[in-house]
C-alpha cells in the first residue's frame, strides 16, 4: 500500500492504463478486462486489475493535470513495480486535418512546466514515447481502421485561461493536440527506464470550437482503450 493507492503488494499488474477519470478506469475495466476486481479507492480515483487476452492488466485513474498524474506513477513505478505505462485520455485538437473522435499517439509532448522542473532546472528535457509501444499502437490503429494522427502534442497545466499567443505557437509548430499529464508521464517513465506512451482520443476542437457530446464520449474511447491494450502486448 501507498499513500494514495490502497492495493496490497502484487495486486497491480506490470502494465497499467492510465485514463484521468476514476469512473472511465471503471468503464474500461468492466468492458475491457476479464476478472476486473477493483483494487484502489482512496480518495475515489479507482483502479481496476483484470486481464486482457490472458495478460494481467491495471486500470487506474490517474486524476487530472501533471501533479495528480506524478502521484499515481511514482507509486506505481516505486511501490508496485509497473514496467509499461499507457495514458488513455482526451485531448482537443489543434490542427485542422485532426477530427473529432481520431485518435492521436502522442511522439513527445511539450510543455511550459512539469513536476520535474525543480530537477532539470534549465534544461529543456524533451519528454518522449517508448518506441516499441508507439510503434505498436499505430500498427494496432492502423489495423483497426482507427483516423490515427502521430506527433508532438502540448501538455497544459491549465484547462482555462490559456495564453492565445502560445496556442497560436502550438498551431503554427504542428502541434497535434493538448491534454495535461503525457510530458509528466514521459519524464517519469524515462527516469525510471520504463515504457510509456499516451494514446488520445479527440474530444473537442480548438480551432472549429467542435466538442463531443458526454453521451458519445465513452463509445468512441472504446478503440482508443484497444489500441493501448494491443501495443502492450505486441
Ligand atoms: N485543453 C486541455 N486539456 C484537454 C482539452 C483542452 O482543450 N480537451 C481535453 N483535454
Amino acid at each position: 500500500m501507498t499513500i494514495h493507492i490502497g492495493a496490497n503488494p502484487g495486486e497491480i499488474a506490470e502494465t497499467v492504463l492510465l485514463p484521468g477519470d476514476p469512473l472511465r478506469a471503471k468503464w474500461a475495466a468492466e468492458t475491457f478486462l476479464e476478472n476486473a476486481r477493483q483494487v484502489n479507492d482512496v480518495r475515489g480515483m479507482l483502479g481496476f486489475t483484470g486481464e486482457w487476452n490472458g495478460n494481467p492488466v491495471t486500470i487506474q485513474g490517474s486524476g487530472m493535470g501533471m501533479p495528480s498524474l506524478s502521484i499515481y506513477v511514482n507509486e506505481l513505478i516505486s511501490t508496485f513495480g509497473a514496467k509499461t505505462l499507457i495514458r488513455i485520455g482526451s485531448c482537443g485538437a489543434m490542427q485542422q486535418d485532426v477530427g473529432l473522435r481520431d485518435v492521436i499517439l502522442a511522439m513527445t509532448a511539450s510543455t511550459l512546466s512539469t513536476p520535474s522542473r525543480g530537477i532539470f532546472k534549465e534544461l529543456n528535457f524533451a519528454p518522449c514515447a517508448d518506441w516499441s509501444l508507439l510503434k505498436a499502437a499505430a500498427q494496432a490503429a492502423e489495423a483497426k481502421g482507427t483516423p490515427t494522427h502521430v506527433g508532438g502534442i502540448y501538455s497544459a497545466d491549465v484547462f482555462y485561461d490559456e495564453r492565445p499567443d502560445l496556442n497560436e505557437q502550438m498551431v503554427r509548430h504542428g502541434i497535434l493536440g493538448v491534454e495535461m499529464e503525457a510530458a509528466e508521464l514521459y519524464n517519469l517513465a524515462a527516469r525510471y527506464q520504463r515504457r510509456a506512451l499516451a494514446v488520445l482520443t479527440v474530444s473537442d476542437h480548438l480551432l472549429t470550437g467542435e466538442a463531443l457530446p458526454s453521451d458519445q464520449r465513452q463509445s468512441s474511447f472504446g478503440d482508443m482503450v484497444e489500441i493501448a491494450l494491443q501495443a502492450a502486448f505486441a
